[in-house]
């Protein structure tokens, strides 16, 4: 009842929200583009949670690890009871006569289980709430390209192929997921290779603003895009600033060396997106158990023909149902070469990546892609890699 009028009950919500705690407006995004993405974040969250508790046992862990990040949004244990408030405040008022004492009762009760395993997720972490690191470097690559190198001030943990979520101050309040581009390094800094989007808030001020010497926030590491040892022929399949996850994995794989063959596909709109070529070519060369294609189009042709290369290049290379494949590019491109590849034999359960589009797959729209959080609440039909705790199962 409360989802079909959703819209309704989110506008109560905010409003009840700032109107009884006019300091809590000040934790959420300034722009009201990004307040209005959060008014559908935050209420089909709890809604969806709420669904969810009793039957779903990645529940508690999830909901552990988002306690834990909501600390980066300066979030306090106080927020929770005021946030409560407001959400049963809108329930009620779009219920209508559903809204019964027991109605009532048990969403107190099931808010209070959420709040709960948020708080205590917050509450027993030992990492910090961020991380501040320092921009040591900044190289550009034409206009919509750069590579960001930071230097946390604490140890910050991560595996190879993982992400973290970035903060400006240029951009108050504004948090997004960015890759890491490196396996772990002694002297601790990490790479974040950002691609500018047009009117991307930002990505532009990380490419085209961003200063050795400033100071930006990582939230934890997080995501699935790590490397599962096998004795499987292995596919990395990276496009545009994907790339950055899929050279964190050649590293640790350089590193030490499997058992298997490694093919590398790298696929870019055009020859100045091939940023890395030298570095890629150079473990080309001295990687004996990598072999490398780039997939490029042809100069002056659209940069769709870059896809229908990879088509042809995929469809060209065979035994696809034997390789375990790691994906990483944006959103639609990852879409469309899973679909791709699925349909030329590769397992679903063995195809790795971390983004969907909004939408899953069959749903045309194309955006922003899916963050850690949104994601696991609009989980896509099950032959999709789940980037939550669970192991991807074997089919
Ligand atoms: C797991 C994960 C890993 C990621 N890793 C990287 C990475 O390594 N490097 C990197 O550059 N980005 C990466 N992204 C994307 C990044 O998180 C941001 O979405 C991107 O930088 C845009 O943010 P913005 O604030 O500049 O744009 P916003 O201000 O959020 O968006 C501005 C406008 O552009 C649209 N838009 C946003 N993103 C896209 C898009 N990708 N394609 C088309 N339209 C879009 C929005 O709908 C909006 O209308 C990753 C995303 C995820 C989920
Ligand atoms: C109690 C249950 C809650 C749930 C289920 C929940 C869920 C979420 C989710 C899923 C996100 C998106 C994060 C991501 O993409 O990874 C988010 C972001 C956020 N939440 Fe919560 N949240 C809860 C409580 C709160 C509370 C109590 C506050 C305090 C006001 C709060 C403030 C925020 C803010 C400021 C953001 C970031 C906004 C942005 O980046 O646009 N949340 N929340």
């Amino acid at each position: 009842m409360v989802e079909r009028r959703a819209e309704h009950a989110v506008k109560f919500f905010y409003s009840h929200l700032f109107w009884h705690n006019p300091g809590v407006r000040d934790l959420f995004p300034v722009s009201s583009e990004d307040m209005e993405r959060q008014r559908d974040r935050l209420f089909a969250a709890l809604t969806h949670v709420v669904s969810r508790l009793d039957d779903d046992a990645a529940i508690g862990p999830y909901l552990h690890d988002l306690g834990r990040d909501h600390r980066k949004f300066l979030i306090r244990p106080e927020h929770y009871a005021v946030v409560g408030s407001s959400l049963l405040a809108a329930l009620a008022a779009t219920s209508g006569d559903a809204w019964t004492p027991q109605v009532e009762k048990a969403w107190t009760e099931a808010y209070q289980v959420i709040a709960d395993a948020m708080l205590a997720g917050a509450g027993a972490s030992e990492d910090p709430p961020w991380w501040d690191a320092e921009v040591v470097r900044h190289l550009q690559y034409g206009q919509d390209i750069g590579v960001l190198t930071l230097r946390p001030h604490a140890p910050f943990p991560y595996l190879p192929g993982q992400y973290t979520s970035v903060s400006s101050e240029r951009v108050p309040r504004t948090w997004r997921t960015y890759s890491i581009g490196n396996a772990p390094r002694p002297d601790g800094t990490v790479d974040l290779h950002v691609s500018r989007i047009d009117r991307g808030r930002l990505s532009t001020a990380l490419v085209s603003e961003t200063q050795p010497g400033e100071v930006l926030k990582l939230g934890a590491a997080g995501g699935q895009l790590t490397f599962r040892r096998s004795d499987r022929p292995v596919s990395l399949i990276a496009a545009g600033t994907g790339w950055a996850p899929i050279r964190a994995l050649l590293e640790e794989l350089a590193d030490r060396p499997p058992d298997q063959d490694v093919r590398l596909f790298v696929v870019a709109r055009d020859g100045a997106h091939l940023y890395d070529r030298p570095l890629i070519d150079a473990y080309g060369t001295s990687c004996g158990w990598l072999d490398v294609t780039y997939i490029t189009p042809a100069p002056g042709r659209h940069r769709n023909e870059a896809t229908d290369r990879l088509a042809t290049a995929l469809s060209n290379r065979g035994l696809w149902p034997d390789q375990d494949v790691y994906l990483s590019g944006p959103a639609q491109f990852i879409d469309e070469t899973a679909h791709l590849l699925e349909e030329l034999g590769a397992r679903p359960a063995r195809l790795f990546h971390d983004s969907v589009p909004a939408g899953g797959p069959g749903h045309e729209q194309p955006g922003r892609p899916l963050g850690f959080g949104e994601w696991f609440l609009n989980r896509p039909a099950p032959h999709w890699h789940n980037p939550s705790a669970r192991a991807p199962k074997e089919h």
